[in-house]
């Protein structure tokens, strides 16, 4: 089904779920001959083998919150806190409303898409005596040259990550698994990120970033064959309880874009080794034609240079490393003196870090041609487990 937000003749208006949301009843439409689709009412399951918020395409809303348990709350208290958030996230996944005291701010709203996905931190396991647990893979990553990380920025116990097509869903799923956490857990940092609304361009497209680059081409797919070895850890993993789970690495970047505005579209193309306009690769073709690597032009150099983004990064160049990238652009305003502090928030999945990210942001420390135009300001690394099935809470195999 086509979202209709931003297509000539939608109304953008919100007509809400169509029946079956427990909690909200559908809004009235005020406009009779408005389309009756919305996209409102698309729904993501909570309950499956992986959790949701992984594979499910970009929502326009995020928020990326991480929490601290409180002093003197332990095994127990994370283990009924996972089952108030499980509770909590599946009801609104599905359009009804918050078990207690609903706020009401995503009345008359269907789900709009909302995912909410948990994970666990490396210190999670030492508060709540569960250290025998902790995943190698949960290993602290290691520095890299350029960072300029804001500790209280990064990491924690607990990680939810929020997304939804529409903002006051996503903001009333915050606030409300904020509530649950009571008195077990406070928030350590929070992080606010958007994409482009769905139906906003009239075709689907992949996502631009702040940069103006279309970014998420070279993703790998769920239809490919190696695609859940690469992102998903096995049935049989290690430990059992991370068994079809994923590693979340979390990186708040920020653009210069001062910086980067000043370059010509030329010589951002050659940082990306990209066509800014279709996101084709510099030796020909359209989005999805495969780069040449070896390509020369009349003078003998290579059309994408060897420090380009896109040819760094690729797992052929990186002994098959391989990530889902999954991020929401941020801003937060400007510095005093106008310089925007905006970015990328970069998400990415993985069954092993060691496998993913890591080899590739070394070679990228080293620096690449894009390394000079961002800034690795807050780094989190996530133990995500699998999905929770019909009557279990995300991180029971865990925690009981
Ligand atoms: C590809 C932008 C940071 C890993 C790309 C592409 C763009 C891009 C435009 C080409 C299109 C595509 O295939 O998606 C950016 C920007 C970043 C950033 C603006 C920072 C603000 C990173 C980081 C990593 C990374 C930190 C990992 C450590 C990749 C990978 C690819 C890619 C794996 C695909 C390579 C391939 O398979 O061909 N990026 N990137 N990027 N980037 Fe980044």
């Amino acid at each position: 089904r086509r979202r209709l937000l931003g297509t000539a003749g939608a109304t953008g208006l919100a007509l809400g779920a169509a029946g079956g949301a427990a909690g909200y009843a559908a809004a009235p439409a005020a406009d009779k001959a408005a389309p009756l689709t919305s996209l409102g009412t698309d729904t993501v399951m909570f309950h499956g083998k992986h959790q949701p918020g992984i594979t499910t395409a970009l929502q326009a809303r995020g928020h990326l919150v991480a929490f601290d348990l409180a002093a003197g709350a332990g095994r127990k208290e994370a283990a009924a806190l996972l089952r108030r958030w499980s509770t909590t996230a599946q009801r609104l996944m599905a359009g009804e409303a918050a078990a207690q005291d609903d706020t009401d701010v995503a009345r008359d709203a269907g789900p709009s898409s909302l995912t909410v996905t948990f994970g666990f931190g490396n210190s999670f396991f030492a508060r709540t005596g569960l250290e025998k647990q902790r995943p190698v893979a949960l290993d602290p990553l290691p520095d890299f040259s350029s960072d300029h990380l804001d500790k209280a920025r990064s990491n924690g116990d607990l990680w939810v990550q929020i997304g939804a097509d529409d903002a006051l869903v996503a903001f009333h799923a915050l606030r409300t698994l904020q509530k649950d956490a009571g008195s077990a857990a406070r928030v350590r940092w929070q992080m606010n990120g958007f994409n482009r609304s769905p139906g906003a361009t009239t075709q689907p497209m992949t996502a631009r970033n702040l940069m103006g680059q279309i970014d998420g081409t070279r993703n790998p797919k769920p239809s490919e064959s190696d695609f859940d070895r690469r992102i998903f850890v096995p049935a049989a993993g290690d430990p059992a309880w991370m068994a079809n789970g994923s590693y979340a690495v979390v990186r708040r970047i920020r653009m210069l874009l001062d910086d980067w505005e000043k370059l010509s579209v030329k010589a951002q193309e050659d940082v990306v080794g990209r066509k800014k306009s279709t996101g084709a690769p510099l030796t020909g073709g359209t989005e999805t034609t495969a780069m040449n690597l070896d390509k020369t032009d009349a003078d003998g150099n290579l059309v994408v240079p060897l420090n380009a983004h896109a040819r760094i990064t690729r797992p052929d160049q990186n002994g098959g490393a391989a990530m889902l990238r999954r991020p929401f652009s941020f801003h937060d305003g400007f510095d005093t003196d106008g310089v925007p502090d905006a970015g990328l928030l970069f998400v990415c999945w993985q069954a092993d870090p060691l496998r993913g990210f890591v080899p590739v942001q070394r070679k990228l420390d080293r620096g690449d041609a894009l390394s000079t135009f961002i800034r690795h300001e807050a780094s989190g690394l996530f133990a995500v487990p699998g999905g929770a099935a019909e009557g279990e809470y995300v991180g029971q195999r865990l925690l009981e």
